[in-house]
């Protein structure tokens, strides 16, 4: 009983503490803000006049004014609206969930105490890119306890390691090995795709899921540090290591490609743009020269053709587009897959692309003749979500949620053979420099590594989460 009484005292002053603290507008209040309310009160939809994009215009109001009556919670709209039990509260009730009634607290006594601004903070300061430069990327355990998804891998230029991404981190192992060699710490959690320029620098796109996106230069041949023979990069604030950031985005971007020449780099993601950088002085000089957007949703891939004059994409819009770059338009809009398009590459020709999706499909199809289909190649049980080429021969392989991985000749639009050793979805796939290799990983967190040509069962499977063996079949 005694026992029972001081811990209700000390929760009591612990709570009296909580509430004399100083409640801070952009760690507390405002990650409420972005949470429930700005997804209807930002810059594009202003639902009741209501712009929350800034500190300045939260202030302002809506229609009705003012909602915020510094001091007095009980008089303004803004703390109101979220805790009343009357029919209109924020968010409308039949749109989403009410806020937390520990968040309603926090934004009671925020406008308790004054409704003020953390000092240093400019009113002007866009809150949701404030919330982002303020967010500090985790540190990836020694050993992880569940497998990390893997959505990219590529082959190091000397065909000796296998790049994976994993979770807020890449990581290095050696081909055919499988032994982990490096752990690069990077600020996305997820790396959708990854690509080597022609200096070594490795390009890298990805990013938060609904919180951030970026694309990012990493030289994976930085001095690092030795942990257990494991070499740890930081791939966050080591600038020998984080060459450079292309693009900072609210969302993730999700698809990157180099073209053939080595002098151009495409990205496009969420925000259902595409952007292109030219990459030819260098990582350090790269510079953005266009953007370009068409798509009625996500960009899931790109491709470049080799004389650098075409863009190919693809999209959750359910079309794969071809771009004229110098005109900076769409030329070709592909609608056969009638399903989710995740992945286009340029035939070497340059006249004919290649794509592939949701319809379990991969399909070759002309630029001329309004994207006229040339060939449908079948026998994937599932979506298919990557296309890859082979460096010299026509050869294309196509990674697929059937768990499997297939080849195809692309001179005959033929089957080649069907790659087996994945036990779940594989999301990735990619040749080795001299095409001796193929490696896919998917959403088990396996890699597994085919000898090429030859291997129909997987030469090796692992886990590419490191401190976490890959499960015994
Ligand atoms: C699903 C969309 C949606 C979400 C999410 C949402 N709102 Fe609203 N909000 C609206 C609409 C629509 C209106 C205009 C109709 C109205 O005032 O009832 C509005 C109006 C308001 C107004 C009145 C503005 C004025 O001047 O009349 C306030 C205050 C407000 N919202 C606060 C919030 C807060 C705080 C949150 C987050 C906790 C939030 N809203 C989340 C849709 C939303």
């Amino acid at each position: 009983m005694r026992l029972a009484i001081l811990t209700l005292l000390a929760l009591a002053t612990a709570e009296s503490r909580a509430a004399d603290k100083p409640v801070s507008f952009i760690n507390d209040v405002a990650p409420v803000l972005k949470e429930n309310c700005l997804a209807c009160h930002d810059a594009k939809k202003r639902n009741g006049k209501y712009d929350m994009t800034t500190f300045e215009k939260l202030l302002l109001g809506g229609v009705n004014g003012e909602a915020i009556v510094p001091g007095k919670p009980e008089e303004s709209d803004f703390h109101d609206l979220i805790v009343t039990a009357e029919e209109r509260r924020m968010p409308p009730r039949d749109k989403g969930e009410a806020v937390p009634a520990d968040k309603a607290k926090v934004v009671a006594e925020w406008i308790r105490q004054g409704a003020k601004l953390d000092a240093g903070l400019d009113p002007k300061a866009d809150l949701v890119r404030e919330l982002r430069l303020r967010w500090v990327p985790p540190t990836p355990p020694a050993a992880y306890k569940y497998p990390a998804i893997v959505n990219a891998l590529a082959f190091t230029p000397d065909g000796k390691g296998l790049v994976v991404g994993g979770h807020h981190e890449l990581t290095v192992w050696s081909v055919p090995e499988g032994v982990l060699t490096k752990r690069v710490r990077t600020r996305a959690e997820r790396a959708y795709a990854l690509a080597f320029l022609p200096g070594g620098a490795l390009a890298v796109a990805g990013g938060r899921p609904g919180q951030e996106g970026d694309v990012r230069l990493y030289d994976l041949n930085a001095p690092g540090q030795a942990v257990a023979g494991v070499t740890m990069l930081d791939g966050v604030g080591d600038p020998k290591v984080m060459l450079k950031q292309l693009l900072d985005a609210d969302d993730s971007v999700l698809c990157l490609a180099v073209s053939p020449d080595g002098k151009t780099l495409a990205a496009g993601g969420c925000d259902r743009a595409v952007r292109l950088w030219d990459v030819s002085a260098g990582p350090l000089a790269a510079t953005l020269t266009q953007t370009v957007e068409n798509h009625a949703d996500w960009v899931l891939g790109v491709s470049l053709s080799a004389d650098g004059k075409s863009l190919a994409t693809a999209a959750r819009d359910k079309t794969a587009k071809v771009w004229d770059l110098k005109a900076k338009e769409s030329v070709v809009t592909y609608p056969e897959h009638q399903n989710t398009v995740y992945a286009v590459a340029f035939h070497p020709d340059g006249t004919q692309v290649y794509s592939a999706g949701g319809d379990a499909q991969l399909r070759l199809w002309k630029l001329g003749g309004e994207g006229k289909g040339v060939k449908s190649l079948g026998g994937h049980g599932g979506e298919v979500f990557r296309v890859a080429l082979h460096p010299t021969k026509p050869v294309a392989a196509t990674a697929s949620a059937d768990k499997t991985v297939r080849l195809w000749d692309t001179a005959k639009m033929a089957a080649l053979q069907t790659l087996t050793g994945p036990s779940d979805y594989v999301y990735a796939v990619a040749f080795s420099a001299d095409g001796a290799w193929v490696a896919a990983g998917g959403y088990g967190g396996e890699v597994s590594l085919w000898k090429q040509p030859g291997d129909a069962k997987a030469f090796k499977t692992f886990s590419a989460t490191p401190g976490l063996a890959v499960a015994a079949k």
